[in-house]
């Protein structure tokens, strides 16, 4: 990724040129394909034509609307510390919406306010609610980056004193990708822009609007950890024995289990590590409403709904609304994670040693380990849950 610069794109100057002019390789510039190509799920034999696409076009214009946010989302993406502000932005903003009236990405982050007429945020004496309505209304496509642009948020958490909402809560009738996460991970961000500019249209999306590529499968179904869930290793405490070894963190809160994100693939901070991967239980920061539905964050979540690898949130979703998840198709060949896993393009940085899947040749079970052998929502116990467990919320 390059670092942000005071050398600019210059308009009309293809990308294959600034790169040339930047000093960026010919190696790196189709690495950094290959990786775009492996992140979107698409066949390597697509690789030469995402290299086309980028390396021919001219400088889009992308119009970045900050509203009520931390900052984070902008931080995740760019790790850059040169805003422009005051009116050479709102000059900015508005010639580049007029010279690209219908062809420019409208990327937000932030929340909109709609309570008290919208005066929870502001600028240039316009509410956050006109000044997306405004960008929206000539944009080709939308992309709602995190949580807060998503669906408000932690603003929107009960009582949601601001009225935030997401985008998609004011803007109708455009294409709006969500790009969830508290923060997203920024090579999400990156390789939708990547779809967007090779395909000229957008990724296809889940019902929540999250691309399929990144968001089609269970951090659960993908977790290095899975085999110790598996096998009933579970963390108690987080000083303990377990932890040190890397076991589950399912007891410990862990909402890997109604979560959809690729962090255990695609990783974080430039494919260091990812909150599992260094020891910390997942908090479902990429669902919908999770500082009401996925709290408290340390206890345990009392039941695993359609419990199956490679399931979508959709097909989830769907199970759970007929009330059984049986007869509900694999989708492994659609999603990026096994791709990415049968070509070996990403690996897993971060983690304790694994233990092996159960049943696999060397493995010793803990005593009182209790071995799933059919998984299922409304038969089976999870490993090591008491009748008294189950049906409980957050038990
Ligand atoms: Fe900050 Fe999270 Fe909102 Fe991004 S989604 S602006 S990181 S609170
Ligand atoms: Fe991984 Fe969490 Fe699932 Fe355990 S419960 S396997 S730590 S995602
Ligand atoms: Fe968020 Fe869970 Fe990933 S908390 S960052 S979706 S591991």
């Amino acid at each position: 990724m390059l670092a942000p610069t005071s050398v600019p794109w210059a308009t009309g100057e293809s990308l294959g040129h600034y790169f040339e002019r930047r000093g960026v390789s010919r190696r790196d510039f189709l690495k950094f394909c290959g990786e775009m190509t492996a992140i979107l799920g698409l066949a390597t034999a697509l690789t030469p034509r995402v290299v086309r696409a980028l390396e021919s076009i001219r400088r889009p214009s992308v119009v970045w609307l900050s509203l009520q946010e931390c900052t984070g989302c902008t931080e995740s993406f760019l790790r850059t510390a040169e805003p422009t502000a005051g009116d050479a932005a709102e000059k900015a903003l508005h010639d580049a919406m007029a010279a690209n009236k219908g062809k420019y990405l409208l990327v937000v982050t932030g929340s909109i306010p709609l309570a008290e007429q919208g005066v929870y945020t502001t600028i240039a004496g316009r509410t956050a609610k006109q000044i997306v309505e405004e960008a929206a209304a000539d944009a080709a496509a939308i992309l709602a980056v995190g949580a807060c642009a998503h669906w408000g948020n932690v603003q929107a958490a009960k009582p949601n004193p601001t009225g935030a909402v997401g985008v998609r809560d004011v803007v109708r009738g455009k294409p709006i990708v969500n790009i969830a996460g508290c923060p997203p991970i920024a090579d999400v961000v990156t390789a939708t822009i990547v779809h967007y500019l090779t395909f000229g249209k957008v990724p296809e999306l889940d019902r929540d609007g999250r691309p399929m590529f990144a968001y089609g499968a269970r951090i659960h179904d993908q977790c290095p950890r899975r085999a110790n869930y598996d096998a009933g290793q579970f963390v108690e405490r987080f000083d303990d024995d377990a932890a040190r070894k890397g076991w589950c963190l399912y007891h410990v809160g862990c909402k890997g289990p109604q979560t959809f994100s690729p962090c255990p693939i695609v990783l974080w901070n430039t494919r260091t590590s990812w909150p599992i991967g260094a020891g910390h239980p997942c908090i479902g920061c990429t669902e919908v409403g999770f500082w009401d539905t996925m709290t408290p964050f340390y206890r345990r979540l009392s039941n695993v709904a359609g419990v199956g690898v490679e399931r979508n949130a959709d097909l989830l979703g769907a199970a759970a609304a007929i009330g059984t998840v049986a007869g509900v198709a694999a989708h492994a060949g659609a999603t990026m994670i096994a791709r990415m896993r049968a070509r070996r393009e990403l690996p897993v940085y971060g983690q304790p040693s694994m233990t092996p899947p159960s049943g696999a040749p060397g493995v010793t079970l803990p005593a009182d380990a209790r071995v799933p052998t059919a998984m299922s929502s409304t038969a089976s116990p999870l490993p090591n849950e008491s009748a008294a467990d189950r049906g409980r919320p957050d038990a």
